[in-house]
């Protein structure tokens, strides 16, 4: 017995910010966003759009792509480190918001990682057979939290969401997931200002994310690669093997150097970072969804899906589609 990825949804907001919008806020160039990240434009929330809002879009589109009545739906988890509120969970929102069953919801706090480690879990439940159909979401409001005065960490990051639904198959599903975390590298990527240690309205202002870029780039990338490695080892399998690779849409040079580790064709490698930019929690659902979309990715294929970020935290899940 599997668990089976049976559809995929995704949100952008409308509203799109170009390279050369952003260098009219502060001192950047595009040239200098698209070689060193990879990035050309990204989604931002409109004002009174939360993070609910998009991932209320996401799951509805995933719920309608399946063949599944929503009231079959047992098991909400959501990654995100820009919930709405404190509490209610983003998970409960949905709930309420598309009148779904009143089955467990929560929030998975792991940054980038938040919907690889969702989907492990998410995994777990159905294989335990607690759960006959799961949505996992990934979304994020990260604008919300960039400090747009900083070109250090603005131009990289944007707004999205995207849903997976889950259920029990005898078809090769989930074959494996792994994930990890170390707290010891928490001060290279941190918002300071929250709601326990040091509430926001103590320092207005300084709730931003705080980011050593070039220190987190070194560690993500062996990360990645030792976690990829491990993963492909575990199930006697080679790059070969894997028809597409989805790693978190952080910086394209990450990418780059990570799948040449893995001796990863770049042709086999899903790229999104062009039109979203660093979405966290969303990044990989939202690139799962475009090459579904698109065509590129049909049922059947094997992926190796792979993030890394804040905490740090990082994660895999190999499936079969
Ligand atoms: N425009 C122009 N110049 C810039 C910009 C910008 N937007 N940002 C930085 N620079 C400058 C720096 O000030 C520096 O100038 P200096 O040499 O005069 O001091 C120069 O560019 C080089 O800066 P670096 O930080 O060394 O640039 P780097 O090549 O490392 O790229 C980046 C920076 C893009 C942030 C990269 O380090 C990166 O992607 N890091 C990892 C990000 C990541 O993966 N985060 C994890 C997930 S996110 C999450 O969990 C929410």
């Amino acid at each position: 017995m599997y668990s089976r990825i049976i559809s995929v949804g995704s949100y952008q907001p409308d509203n799109i910010v170009t390279n050369e919008e952003l260098e009219h806020k502060v001192n950047t160039s595009d040239e200098w966003i698209r070689t060193r990240t990879g990035i050309e434009s990204r989604a931002i929330a409109e004002p009174g759009q939360a993070t609910s809002d998009l991932a209320i879009l996401a799951a509805d589109a995933a719920i309608k792509k399946s063949d599944i009545n929503k009231d079959e739906i047992d098991l909400i988890i959501v990654g995100t480190c820009t919930p709405d509120v404190a509490t209610p969970n983003v998970g409960v929102i949905i709930q309420e918001s598309l009148e779904l069953n009143s089955c467990p919801a929560f929030s998975v706090e792991a940054a980038c990682s938040g919907f690889i480690y969702a989907l492990n879990i998410a995994n777990k439940f159905i294989l335990s057979g607690e759960s006959k159909c799961a949505l996992v979401v990934g979304a994020e409001t990260l604008s919300r939290i960039t400090d747009w005065n900083d070109r250090n960490t603005c131009v990289l990051f944007a707004d999205g969401a995207g849903a997976a639904i889950l259920k029990p198959s005898e078809d090769t599903g989930i074959i494996y997931s792994e994930i990890s975390a170390d707290g010891t590298y928490s001060d290279l990527l941190y918002v300071p200002y929250g709601t326990s240690r040091k509430p926001i309205n103590e320092k207005e202002n300084d709730y931003f994310l705080q980011m050593k870029g070039n220190e987190v780039f070194k560690v993500a990338v062996k990360k990645l690669e030792s976690i990829a490695i491990n993963t492909l080892k575990k199930n006697n399998l080679t790059s070969d093997d894997i028809d597409w690779f989805i790693p978190h849409q952080a910086n394209i040079r990450i990418i780059q150097a990570v799948a040449k580790r893995l001796d990863m064709p770049m042709e086999k490698v899903i790229v999104t970072l062009a039109e979203h930019g660093n979405t966290s929690a969303a990044s990989i659902p939202l690139a799962l969804d475009k090459a579904i979309t698109d065509g590129r990715i049909s049922k059947g294929d094997r992926i190796l899906l792979q993030s890394f970020g804040a905490g740090f935290t990082w994660g895999t899940v190999l499936l079969t589609l």
